[in-house]
C-alpha cells in the first residue's frame, strides 16, 4: 500500500473471531502516533474455516505481521513455517511476523509481557528466590509457567479447580500441582501468587482466598484487568502485600510485535495505561 507522498504504509493488525473487543489497535495506534510512524494496525475478523485463505490474502496485500487472538492461537501453528521456542513450548502463537519470502514466523509474547509487567512494578523482583503459585491451568497459565521456568523459579505450583488439568500441565512442564482448596495454605511459603482464572473479572464470581497467613513478602498478581484493582488485589493490599495489576501484561506483550513490524522499540507509558483504562 502506497501513500500519496510515495512512502510505503507499513501494515500490521490483529486476527480473531470475533475481533471487535480487541484492545490491540488502541495500543499499536498509540505507539504509531507517538513515534510518528507511517503505519496501519487494523482488526481482521477471520472465521475459523477461512483462516488459511484470509491469511494468505493478507500476506499478498503486503502485511508485515499480525497478532493472533481467539480462536486462532493454536490453529495458526500449522500455517507457520518456523516457531519460536516459546510458541513451541506453549503450543500457541499470539504474534506472527511475515518474512521477506512470505513465510510466517510465529512466536508467543505472553510470558514476556508477564515478566516485564512485574519488572515494571518491582524492578528488582527475584523470581529465583521462592516458589510461585499459579491459579488456573488454561492458556495464560501455560505461558506463565514457561516464563517462570525461564526465570529459574525454584518451584512452580499450579492450582486449579479441575485438578486433572493442573496435573496434566504440571506433568508436561515438570512442575507441581495442587488441589484448589490448597490455595489458602500455599501462600504461606510462596514469593509470587498469580491469578490466571477469570474469577474477579467484571461479571464473574469473586476469587475467594485467605491471605492472612501469607508470607509478608508475597507479591500478588492478577492477570484480570477489568476491573484494574480486583478484589484479590484490594485484599492483598489491605493485608500489606505488594500487588501488580493485569493491564501491564497486555501492554508489554504487544512490544515485541510492534518492534518487529514497525522497527521501533515502544515504551509502555502512563499515558498509554490511562488510555486503555478509559477504554476498558
Ligand atoms: P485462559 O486461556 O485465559 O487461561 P481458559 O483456558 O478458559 O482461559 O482457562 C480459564 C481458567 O479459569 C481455568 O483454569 C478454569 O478452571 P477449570 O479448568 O476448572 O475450568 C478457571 N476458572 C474459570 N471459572 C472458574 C471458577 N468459577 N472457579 C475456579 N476456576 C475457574
Amino acid at each position: 500500500m502506497n501513500r500519496t507522498d510515495g512512502t510505503a504504509l507499513i501494515k500490521a493488525g490483529v486476527i480473531g473471531h470475533p475481533i471487535g473487543h480487541s484492545k490491540s489497535p488502541l495500543i499499536h495506534g498509540y505507539w504509531l502516533k507517538k513515534y510518528g510512524i507511517a503505519g496501519d494496525y487494523s482488526r481482521y475478523d477471520i472465521a475459523p474455516e477461512n483462516l488459511a485463505r484470509d491469511v494468505d490474502h493478507l500476506i499478498k496485500e503486503g502485511i508485515q505481521g499480525f497478532n493472533v487472538t481467539i480462536p486462532h492461537k493454536q490453529t495458526i501453528l500449522k500455517l507457520c513455517s518456523e516457531l519460536s521456542p516459546e510458541a513451541e513450548k506453549i503450543g500457541a502463537v499470539n504474534t506472527v511476523i511475515v518474512r521477506a519470502d512470505g513465510t510466517l514466523f510465529g512466536t508467543n509474547t505472553d510470558g514476556f509481557g508477564f515478566i516485564h509487567n512485574i519488572r515494571d512494578s518491582v524492578s528488582n523482583f527475584d523470581f529465583s528466590r521462592k516458589p510461585a503459585v499459579i491459579l488456573g491451568a488454561g492458556g495464560a497459565a501455560r505461558s506463565i509457567v514457561c516464563a517462570l521456568i525461564e526465570q529459574n523459579c525454584p518451584k512452580i505450583i499450579v492450582c486449579n479447580r479441575t485438578k486433572d488439568k493442573a496435573d496434566a500441565l504440571a506433568l508436561e512442564f515438570g512442575v507441581s500441582s495442587a488441589d484448589w482448596d490448597e490455595r489458602h495454605f500455599l501462600v504461606r511459603s510462596a514469593g509470587l501468587f498469580i491469578n490466571t482464572t477469570s474469577l474477579g473479572m467484571v461479571g464473574q464470581p469473586p476469587l475467594i482466598i485467605d491471605l492472612q497467613d501469607a508470607d509478608p513478602k508475597l507479591l500478588v498478581c492478577d492477570i484480570v484487568y477489568v476491573p484494574l484493582m480486583t478484589e484479590l488485589l484490594k485484599q492483598a493490599q489491605g493485608t500489606g502485600l505488594s500487588v501488580v495489576t493485569g493491564m501491564g501484561m497486555l501492554l508489554h506483550q504487544a512490544r515485541p510485535g510492534f518492534e518487529a513490524w514497525f522497527g521501533q522499540s515502544p515504551e509502555v507509558t502512563d499515558e498509554l495505561r490511562t488510555l486503555l483504562s478509559n477504554a476498558a
